[in-house]
């Protein structure tokens, strides 16, 4: 054999802009690569930046024309990525695979936003075909081509043939800052630090936890955006001067990968006005569905995710563009309000307190969602493992998930990240101002979902008594529904005799099983 006829390390298929990136990741981290897609164009693409990108004339990427001359080009057994569209595609994929004679031993693994319980049923579906493996991706184009985070999930033994290369082309992390460790151009790659890839659990489980982590990413972007709507619309802020804001917010606890594109976009021009883009970019916002699966799921599992909701509400609601145009016309908002320069200062620091007060809020009902899923599916999920690959990579990195690995460190059987001390004492520090900036919106008639629903969530979880004793009494009014007593033994069920004039009490019998 020559030296350009070896066979190839990993066969992959789905050339798009993610998977294009991942193949010139796993190329730079020294792997050979069988490349398919049905564009062949996107196969020219790839093979041509990778003789721009590789230095040696001996090329790393073997573009294939058909599923049978990929597998003929790899080394057995076969390791297989997909990166393409979740639903139909990956089916479609699977089953020209078994076409073209994939084997039992060979693993294919499926790095799109794949809903979780599809990913359990195909493991089962193709399980005497090949081995499904499941590996969600985030990070985006730039996280794919110089470092993901990594969500690994399925079978153990495909995970030990995974896991090297997994974590040679993950993000990594300085273990003593817990920041990121930069690799910005081709042909670098980085083989220390911490690496953000680490196995999740069973099949499902990995897209489980890439779900929430797309359901915090909605939550963290929408309160983002409340901040903005806030500063542009109530205090009359021009883009740059919010960017500026944002920007010194950049530097404390609110440093993220989110606040710092925000950064960016707010000081885009538009290249054909000259004015802000942003300005220019039509209110409406899009969704591919992972915010709402882990809204659905919230509500399935019974855990309280009201944030994480109200951030997929929202996009909702920008979608009825000719509504509220026709709305506005209609119904009144308070009148406009001028702010001292000294108001407008503290406005600004209780808007700050208010953003990072709702981030803990929606951090603990991501964590709690997944600890109560992992619950209901026998998953043994490591959160302290989980908040750390999360470090770097993907799109909520940010310096406060160290403190929520440390917490989770702190105490591994941890229920929610209010609990924690530094948490609790983060919260109780600024929950004045976050109360009064949530106020100062409301007041401008400003509309703040996700600031509000925060506080409101917080409010709910730390109050020893809700409301609920009356709806029970309303329950069991129309309904006969039963209500236990806080005077009476724990488990005892009563009702009252609505109808009869003396509504007597009466305890119910359990019932017999
Ligand atoms: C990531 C992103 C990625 C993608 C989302 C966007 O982690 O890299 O979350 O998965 O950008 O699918 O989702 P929406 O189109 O629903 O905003």
């Amino acid at each position: 054999m020559t030296r350009d006829t070896v066979l190839c390390d990993i066969g992959f298929i789905g050339l798009g802009v993610m998977g294009k990136n991942l193949v010139l990741n796993l190329a730079d981290n020294g792997y050979k690569i069988a490349a398919f897609d049905l564009s062949s164009e996107k196969v020219n693409d790839v093979i041509l930046q990778d003789q721009q990108e590789n230095n040696s004339d001996i090329p790393r990427v073997h573009g294939c024309s058909s599923y049978t001359e990929l597998l003929s080009q790899l080394k057995p057994p076969h390791l297989i990525v997909l990166s393409v569209p979740a639903g139909a595609p990956v089916d479609q994929v699977c089953e020209n695979l078994i076409g073209a004679g994939i084997g039992a031993d060979d693993i294919v693994i499926d790095t799109g936003n794949s809903l979780w319980m599809d990913t359990v049923a195909r493991e089962q579906k193709y399980k005497n075909n090949f081995i499904l493996f499941s590996s969600a991706v985030s990070g985006g184009e730039v996280g794919a081509r110089f470092g993901p985070a990594l969500m690994p999930s399925g079978s153990a033994y495909a995970w030990t043939r995974i896991k090297p290369i997994w974590e040679a082309i993950s993000a990594k992390v300085d273990p003593h800052t817990g920041k990121p460790l930069e690799r910005t151009k081709p042909g670098q790659v980085i083989n220390e630090g911490d690496p953000c890839a680490a196995y999740i659990g069973p099949a499902g489980a990995g897209h489980y936890v890439k779900m929430v982590h797309n359901g915090i990413e909605y939550a963290d972007m929408q309160i983002i955006g409340e901040a903005y709507h806030i500063l542009r619309s109530g205090l009359g802020l021009s883009t740059d001067d919010i960017a500026d804001i944002f920007e010194k917010w950049h530097q404390g606890p609110l440093d993220s990968y989110l606040m710092e594109i925000t950064v960016e976009v707010l000081r885009q021009k538009s290249s054909d006005t000259g004015t802000s883009l942003v300005d220019l970019i039509l209110d409406k916002a899009g969704q591919k569905g992972t915010g709402l699966w882990t809204a659905v799921s919230s509500l399935e599992v019974g855990c309280p995710a009201p944030t994480i909701s109200q951030a997929v509400y929202a996009r909702s609601i920008s979608s009825f563009k000719d509504f509220r145009v026709q709305a506005a016309q209609k119904l009144s908002g308070p009148q406009a309000v001028s702010f001292t320069a000294e108001e407008q200062t503290a406005f600004i620091d209780r808007l700050h307190d208010a953003i990072y007060s709702a981030k803990i809020c929606v951090y603990a009902q991501g964590f709690q969602l997944m600890k109560l899923a992992a619950k209901e599916h026998n998953w043994t999920l490591n959160f302290a493992s989980i908040a750390k690959i999360w470090r770097a990579g993907c799109i909520i990195r940010a310096v406060f998930l160290q403190p929520i690995t440390e917490a989770f460190e702190r105490n591994e059987d941890l229920d929610n990240l209010l609990l924690d001390d530094f948490f609790a004492g983060q919260l109780n520090e600024h929950q004045g101002n976050w109360r009064k900036s949530v106020a100062d919106a409301t007041l401008l008639g400003i509309p703040v979902g996700a600031l509000s629903s925060a506080l409101s969530y917080y409010d709910s979880m730390r109050a020893e008594v809700l409301p609920a004793n009356l709806l029970q009494g309303q329950r069991d009014f129309f309904g006969a529904h039963t209500f236990e007593r806080v005077d009476k033994p724990a488990g005892k069920k009563y009702h009252v005799q609505w109808s009869s004039p003396e509504r007597k009490t009466v305890e119910i019998p359990p019932v017999q099983k």
